[in-house]
């Protein structure tokens, strides 16, 4: 099976790139990450990318610390087109995403989130979950669309909130089952177990 090319786009310490990754070194995911993308030059993700001697692109600073400006972000999707990236794996990317990449990627492009989601959308969900009071949250893997943290969920698990619980250790508990998730996934769409939504440009 030709390797599915993976562009991953991540914010932060990059756990859930290396947990897809490692899949894809021991031979679990039928693919290959062909660029990994930061908004911000400092997020130790891109780190354990060039560790990896995989490409990189950083994305220039900008006035916004929610969104890209429109031209910083066509010229990502221009480095993903390059690249020739057939699926955009948001990894702890903390910007919402906008026409550009949704325009030159539409169903192309997952999200991870630590929550059950439609439950606790948004930033620091797993304290939302703990101030909420639920015995039960998770992660979701979903599809990208307009509408932050909306789109199509496309698979969950479900972790148990424990009495004594702080974010901490909810969170470590949450981003644990994220590292099984998010590959799982990726591999089940590389394989075509998982349907990926109607589009023309989606995988030939
Ligand atoms: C994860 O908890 C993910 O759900 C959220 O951002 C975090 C990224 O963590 N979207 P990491 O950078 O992969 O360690």
């Amino acid at each position: 099976m030709r390797p599915l090319r993976l562009g991953v786009l991540g914010s932060g310490k990059g756990s859930n790139f290396v947990s897809v990754a490692a899949a894809i070194r021991r031979g679990e995911i039928p693919g290959e990450i062909v660029l990994v993308a930061s908004d911000l030059a400092e997020a130790p993700i891109l780190e354990l990318a060039r560790q990896r001697n995989l490409p990189i692109h950083v994305c220039r600073p900008g006035a916004f610390r929610t969104k890209l400006e429109p031209e910083i972000e066509k010229d990502l999707a221009r480095a993903l087109v390059a690249a020739r990236v057939e699926l955009v794996v948001l990894a702890g990317y903390m910007r919402v995403v906008k026409e550009p990449l949704l325009e030159n990627f539409r169903g192309r492009i997952l999200n991870i989130h630590p929550s059950l989601l439609p439950s606790f959308p948004g930033l620091r969900a797993w304290e939302q979950a703990l101030r909420a009071g639920v015995n039960e949250t998770g992660c979701t893997v979903h599809w990208v669309n307009h509408e932050v943290d909306g789109g199509a969920v496309i698979r969950q698990a479900g972790v148990p909130v424990q009495e004594r619980d702080t974010a901490g250790s909810l969170h470590a508990r949450i981003q644990r089952a994220e590292h099984r998730l998010l590959p799982e996934v990726i591999r089940d769409l590389a394989t075509g177990k998982i349907d990926w939504p109607a589009d023309p440009r989606r995988r030939p």
